[in-house]
């Protein structure tokens, strides 16, 4: 089974108390869960991590890059300012598709900028959980 990579940056361990009006009631567990069940459907070995560590996200991109591996990244409030995580996305050649549960532009204006966007493969947006499951099957479309 090809490898994947889901990323998730800050206070994304929080999802199931963290503002459940904007980003539902399920978990971080649940999120895993599906993410994993995702890829067993379509042939892809899926890894799920999350941090609050901008270094730590940092180097997994560079862990990442170095393998080649497909990656599925919420870089979550990283989104709109952390230069070093676009740079470190912007060294790797396999595909990465950036996804959000919400849908930051039609939300306050400093979401609106993603420093990410333009060195990412595409970008899924607005659809909760199912953000992340297109991305994999995006991903496993690919074939890359
Ligand atoms: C988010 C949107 C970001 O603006 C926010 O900082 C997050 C989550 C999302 O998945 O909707 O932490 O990336």
């Amino acid at each position: 089974m090809r490898p994947v990579l889901v990323l998730n940056g800050p206070n994304l361990g929080r999802l199931g108390s963290r503002e459940p009006d904007v980003y539902g009631a399920q978990t971080f567990d649940d999120l895993s869960a599906l993410c994993r069940e995702t890829g067993r459907e379509l042939g892809l070995s899926v890894e799920v991590r999350q941090t609050d560590d901008e270094a730590e996200l940092v180097g997994w991109i560079h862990e990442a890059a170095d393998s080649r591996t497909p990656v599925v990244l919420n870089p979550a409030a990283f989104t709109h300012y952390s230069y070093a995580l676009r740079d470190a996305i912007a060294q790797r050649t396999a595909p990465l598709v950036e996804v959000h549960l919400s849908n930051p532009s039609a939300r306050e204006e400093f979401r609106h900028t993603s420093v990410v966007a333009a060195v990412a493969t595409g970008t899924i947006a607005g659809f909760g959980m199912r953000s992340y499951e297109l991305a994999l099957r995006a991903i496993a479309d690919t074939g890359e």
